[in-house]
C-alpha cells in the first residue's frame, strides 16, 4: 500500500435486522466509520462507504417465530428502520444494501461456487446437534448451553457473548434446543468447511508479523490469541430454511453459514452501488492501491480478520483489509445495553424527544467513544456535554462573532488593517488544526480528533476574551475590524473542521458564513494555506455578507433528563418484573399442620435499631394477646421511624429464640420485592383489632 491510496473502500458492520439500531452501535461502529468517511471526501477522496442489512441468520429465524410473522416480514420492517435511522443521524453511506437482495444471493452464492469448484473446501459428514421434537438441525442461536470457555451457562452455540469466544455448537457444554428447550441428540449431516488451519501461514505472517504495529492492541490481541490456539475447519454452510440455498447438487435444505454470507455483503453493496452510478466496482476490491478497512464491533473481530480474509485469500482476487478498528462496547449508564432487555437509547426514540438534535448525540457518543475500552454512557454526561461543551464553548463562539458582525458592520465581513503579533500567532496555531485533527483520524482517534475540534473554539473564545472588541469599538475602529476578521476566519474554519464530526452543525454554520458567496470554497487543505500576509483565509478578503445566528444547540434541562432515567428506571422494572423467579411449591402439608399456626393481626408500638447490626430491628409488638418483643431483619428496607404504628401479620405461636441476646417471641410476615426491598404483609384491617386471627 502506498502512503496515499487511490481510494478507500469502507464498510461498516451490516446490523442484524431483528431490531432497530441504539447508541452502542452508532458510538462503535457507525459514527467512527462515517467521521472516517466524511473526511476522506473533505479531502477530495475516491471514497465508496457500504453498509446493509445482515438479513439471514438465526436470530431473524428466532424473532419471526415469537412474533409469528415471516423471516421476510421481519427484516422488511427492520430493514426501514435501521435504514431510516441511519440516514436521520447522517451516516453518509454511498450504498446501504440488504443481504435479501438478488445481487447480494447471485454474489455469494458465486463466491462460495468459485471456491467450491476450485477444492477450497473439506466435505464432511459430522454429527451435529439435531432436536427431535422440532425435527430440526441446531445450528448457532438455536442451541444455548455452558461456554467451554469462561463456563457461561447462556452461551449461543456459535459464540459466547460473556467472552466473546466464537466456537462450534458440539463445543458446549449440556446443550439445550432454544426451540423447545429440549436436550438435543446427534445426528449425521454433510457440510462444507473452510479448512482455516491451511491459511494459519498466511494469516501468521500478515497479522502478527505485518500489522502489529498499525492495528489497534485490542484487535491484534485477539487475533493473536485466536491464531496461537490453533485454527480449525470452519463450517461455512448450515441446515437451516432461511438463508442463501448452498449453490450446488445435493445440498438441498442447507443454507450458507450467515458469517460466510454477510461478510460478502460489503461485496454486494459496492457493486450495486457502482451498477448504479456507472462505475466500475472491481478496483474497490481488487486493486492493491485500494484501502480496504473494516469498522466494526470487539464481538466480530474474528470474523473480519481470520475468517473473512481467509475466504479472500482463498478466492485470491481480492485485496485484504489494511486495518480492522474494532471499538469495545458502550454500556448504557453502568448496564450492558440489551436489546432484549430494553435497556438502550433506541435511535428513532431519541429523535422523537431531542428532535433536530442528532449532532448533540454524535458529539456525546464520539468523545465518549468505547476505542480502547468499555465506556459507559449517561444521561447525565449528555447534558453536561451538551450544556458545557457546545452551548458554552462552541455555540457561544459562534453566537458572538455572528452577532457583533451584524451590530457593528451589517452582517458585512471587515476588511482587516494591521495584523499584530497576537492575531499572527492565533492565525499559525489556527492554520495548524487542520494537520492535526488529520493526524488523529488516521490514527483511529476520534475522540482526540474531535478535542482538537473543540480546541479550535476555544481559541476564538479566547481570542475574543483577550482582544475585547466589545469595548475596542468604542476607541478604535479599524482595530476592531481586524480583530473582527479575524474571529470570523476561526468560525469559518470551525464550519469546514466540524463537518466530519458535527454534520448538521457544519451545514448550518456553511450557510450562515454564506460559503457559496465565496470566489474559492475553503475546503480542508485550503484551510493550512491560512496566511495573514497573503490573506489566504477561509472567508476571503472580507465584503462577504454573513447571515444572522441560527441557533445552533440549545441547554437541556434537568427535566429532560429526569424523563429518560424514569425511561429506563421503567425499562428495568418490567425486566425485573419479567424475570421474577417463582419459588417452586412446597411439599404439601395437612389441614391440621396448618392449623397449628397462629398468625394475628398486631400493631407495631416501638421500634429500635439493634446495636452493631445492619439488618436487625427491636420491635414492640400489640398482638391483642399481649406487648411481647419480636426482633425481625428488616432494618435495611425500614427505618425504626416508618414502620412504628404499623399494622402487620404475626407469627404468634413461633417458639422464642434469642437473637443476639434479646428473646424474640414471634415472626413479622413480610414479602420481598425482585429486587430485594422487603415489604410488610399487611392485611387489610380497616375495622379489624389486634389479635385478630389469620386463617
Ligand atoms: O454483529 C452483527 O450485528 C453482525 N450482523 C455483523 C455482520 S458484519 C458483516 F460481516 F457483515
Ligand atoms: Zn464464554
Amino acid at each position: 500500500m502506498t502512503r496515499d491510496p487511490k481510494r478507500y473502500t469502507i464498510t461498516a458492520a451490516l446490523p442484524y435486522t431483528n431490531g432497530p439500531v441504539h447508541i452502542g452501535h452508532l458510538a462503535g461502529v457507525y459514527i467512527p466509520a462515517d467521521i472516517y468517511a466524511r473526511f476522506q471526501r473533505l479531502q477530495g477522496k475516491d471514497v465508496a462507504f457500504v453498509c446493509g442489512s445482515d438479513e439471514h441468520g438465526v436470530p431473524i429465524t428466532i424473532k419471526a417465530k415469537k412474533e409469528g410473522i415471516t423471516p421476510q416480514q421481519v427484516v422488511d420492517k427492520y430493514h426501514a428502520i435501521i435504514k431510516k435511522s441511519f440516514g436521520d443521524f447522517g451516516i453518509t453511506f454511498d450504498n446501504y444494501s440488504r443481504t435479501s437482495a438478488k445481487i447480494h444471493h447471485d454474489t455469494a452464492s458465486a463466491f462460495f461456487k468459485k471456491l467450491y469448484d476450485e477444492g477450497k473446501f473439506i466435505e464432511e459428514v459430522t454429527e451435529q446437534l439435531y432436536d427431535a421434537e422440532a425435527d430440526q438441525f441446531l445450528a448457532d442461536r438455536f442451541i444455548v448451553g455452558t461456554c467451554p470457555k469462561c463456563g457461561n451457562e447462556e452461551s449461543y452455540g456459535d459464540q459466547c457473548e460473556a467472552c466473546g469466544t466464537s466456537h462450534n455448537a458440539t463445543d458446549l457444554i449440556q446443550p439445550k434446543s432454544a426451540i423447545t428447550g429440549a436436550v438435543p441428540s446427534l445426528k449425521e449431516t454433510r457440510h462444507w468447511f473452510l479448512p482455516l488451519n491451511k491459511y494459519e501461514p498466511f494469516l501468521k505472517e500478515w497479522i502478527l508479523e505485518n500489522h502489529k504495529k498499525d492495528w489497534k492492541t485490542n484487535v491484534y490481541g485477539q487475533c493473536k490469541s485466536w491464531i496461537d490456539d490453533g485454527l480449525r475447519p470452519r463450517a461455512v454452510t448450515r441446515d437451516l430454511d432461511w438463508g442463501i440455498p448452498v449453490p450446488i447438487e445435493g445440498a438441498e435444505g442447507k443454507v450458507l453459514y450467515v458469517w460466510f454470507d454477510a461478510p460478502i455483503g460489503y461485496i454486494s453493496a459496492t457493486k450495486e452501488w457502482a451498477d448504479r452510478e456507472g462505475k466500475d466496482w472491481e478496483p474497490y476490491w481488487k486493486d492493491e492501491e485500494t484501502k480496504l478497512l473494516h469498522f466494526i464491533g470487539k464481538d466480530n473481530i474474528v470474523f473480519h480478520c481470520i475468517i473473512f480474509p481467509s475466504m479472500l485469500k482463498a478466492d485470491g482476487s481480492y485485496i485484504l483489509p489494511n486495518n480492522v478498528p474494532a471499538n469495545e462496547f458502550l454500556n448504557l449508564e453502568g448496564n450492558k445495553i440489551s436489546t432484549s432487555k430494553n435497556w438502550a437509547v433506541w435511535l428513532h426514540e431519541y429523535l422523537e424527544d431531542f428532535p433536530n438534535q442528532q449532532d448533540v448525540l454524535r458529539y456525546t457518543l464520539t468523545a465518549n467513544a468505547p476505542e480502547t475500552k468499555d465506556n459507559d454512557f449517561t444521561w447525565a454526561d449528555f447534558q453536561a456535554r451538551n450544556n458545557n461543551e457546545l452551548v458554552a464553548i462552541f455555540g457561544n463562539f459562534i453566537n458572538r462573532v455572528t452577532v457583533l458582525t451584524h451590530k457593528y458592520y451589517d452582517g458585512i465581513v471587515p476588511e482587516p488593517s494591521t495584523f499584530t503579533k497576537i492575531d499572527e500567532k492565533t492565525l499559525t496555531k489556527l492554520k495548524a488544526y487542520p494537520s492535526v485533527i488529520e493526524s488523529s483520524i488516521e490514527r483511529y482517534r476520534f475522540r482526540e480528533a474531535q478535542q482538537e475540534l473543540m480546541n479550535v473554539a476555544r481559541l476564538g473564545n479566547k481570542y475574543l476574551a483577550d482582544e475585547e472588541p466589545w469595548k475596542t469599538i468604542k476607541t478604535d475602529e479599524e482595530r476592531t475590524k481586524t480583530v473582527m476578521f479575524v474571529a470570523l476566519q476561526i468560525a469559518a474554519t470551525l464550519a469546514v473542521l466540524s463537518e466530519p464530526f458535527l454534520p448538521f452543525t457544519s451545514a448550518k454554520l456553511k450557510k450562515m458564513f454564506n460559503f457559496d458567496g465565496l470566489e474559492k470554497l475553503p475546503n480542508w487543505s485550503s484551510l493550512q494555506e491560512i496566511s495573514p500576509l497573503l490573506m489566504e483565509m477561509p472567508l476571503g478578503r472580507g465584503g462577504l455578507t454573513i447571515a444572522k445566528s441560527e441557533l445552533l444547540f440549545s441547554k437541556i434541562e434537568k427535566e429532560q433528563i429526569q424523563a429518560q432515567l424514569d425511561k429506563l428506571e421503567a425499562s428495568k422494572k418490567a425486566n425485573e418484573a419479567a424475570n421474577a423467579k417463582v419459588e417452586p411449591q412446597k411439599e404439601t402439608v395437612q389441614f391440621d399442620d396448618f392449623t397449628k399456626l397462629d398468625m394475628r393481626v398486631g400493631t407495631i408500638i416501638e421500634a429500635e435499631k439493634m446495636a452493631k447490626t445492619k439488618k436487625l430491628l427491636i420491635l414492640k409488638v400489640d398482638t391483642g394477646i399481649d406487648v411481647r418483643t419480636i426482633v425481625s431483619g428488616i432494618a435495611e428496607s425500614f427505618t425504626a421511624e416508618e414502620v412504628i404504628g404499623k399494622q402487620v401479620a404475626v407469627l404468634v405461636n413461633l417458639a422464642p429464640r434469642a437473637l443476639r441476646g434479646v428473646e424474640s417471641e414471634g415472626m413479622i410476615l413480610m414479602t420481598e420485592t425482585p429486587d430485594g426491598r422487603l415489604v410488610f404483609m399487611n392485611p387489610d384491617t380497616s375495622g379489624v383489632g389486634n389479635g385478630a386471627t389469620i386463617n
